[in-house]
């Protein structure tokens, strides 16, 4: 059976390139995996009043997080950093202290930027939060994606085989790193 992979966009702009690359990734990953958009957009700000009633849709948010059996995040880098609008997102995730719905969750990190750096100091933050939050991460491959519209078709068309062929390995490779996360802590594993 397909493992149930769910990714999240950094982005809020109705024409992200983000967007754009996710929907490349949906279409080039391999039969194993069933990906599934876990919206960050309805989300308040993160604010510890809020933690232990929060509105629905944060409580939406974890349970969507949690059912997933791996997570990927495709995202922009604002300002060399985490977009504001998708740490918001991973802080509602981690709390109320105890309950972080990130652990164990075995998870890829790529994104697209209009820049050459592609995403890559954006990406270097994501693995410090996710370790933090004792999410596994893919090592390698390393996605960074410097995007080019005669390149990606708004319908995640990969129009470049050197891409398309690239982004089909990270894929793979991230399908191979979750079963084996999965694996290592199936019920039974010592
Ligand atoms: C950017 N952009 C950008 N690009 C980059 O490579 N490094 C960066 O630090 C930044 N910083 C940044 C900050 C803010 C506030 C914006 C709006 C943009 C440019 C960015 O790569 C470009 O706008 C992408 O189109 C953003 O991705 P989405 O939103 O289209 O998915």
């Amino acid at each position: 059976m397909a493992h149930r992979i769910g990714y999240l966009i950094g982005s809020l702009a109705s024409d992200s390139i983000n967007r754009t690359l996710a929907r490349a990734l949906v279409r080039l990953a391999p039969p194993s995996l069933e990906l599934e958009e876990i919206p960050i957009r309805g989300l308040p700000l993160y604010n510890r009043d809020d933690e232990l009633e929060p509105v629905e849709a944060v409580t939406e948010f974890k349970r969507a997080v949690e059912s997933a059996e791996g997570l990927l995040f495709v995202s922009p880098e604002y300002n060399r950093s985490i977009p504001g609008a998708l740490k918001n997102a991973i802080d509602w995730g981690s709390r109320p202290w105890g309950h972080n719905s990130f652990a164990r969750k075995p998870s890829g990190i790529i994104g697209a930027s209009t820049g050459a750096i592609g995403t890559a100091v954006m990406q270097s933050s994501m693995r410090s939060v996710l370790s933090f939050l004792n999410a596994p991460q893919l090592n390698a491959p390393e996605a960074y994606i410097t995007f080019r519209p005669e390149v990606f078709g708004a319908d995640g068309e990969v129009h470049d085989e050197g891409t398309r062929d690239f982004l089909a390995h990270y894929m793979e490779e991230y399908g191979a790193f979750v079963e084996r996360v999965l694996s290592l802590t199936a019920p039974g594993h010592v």
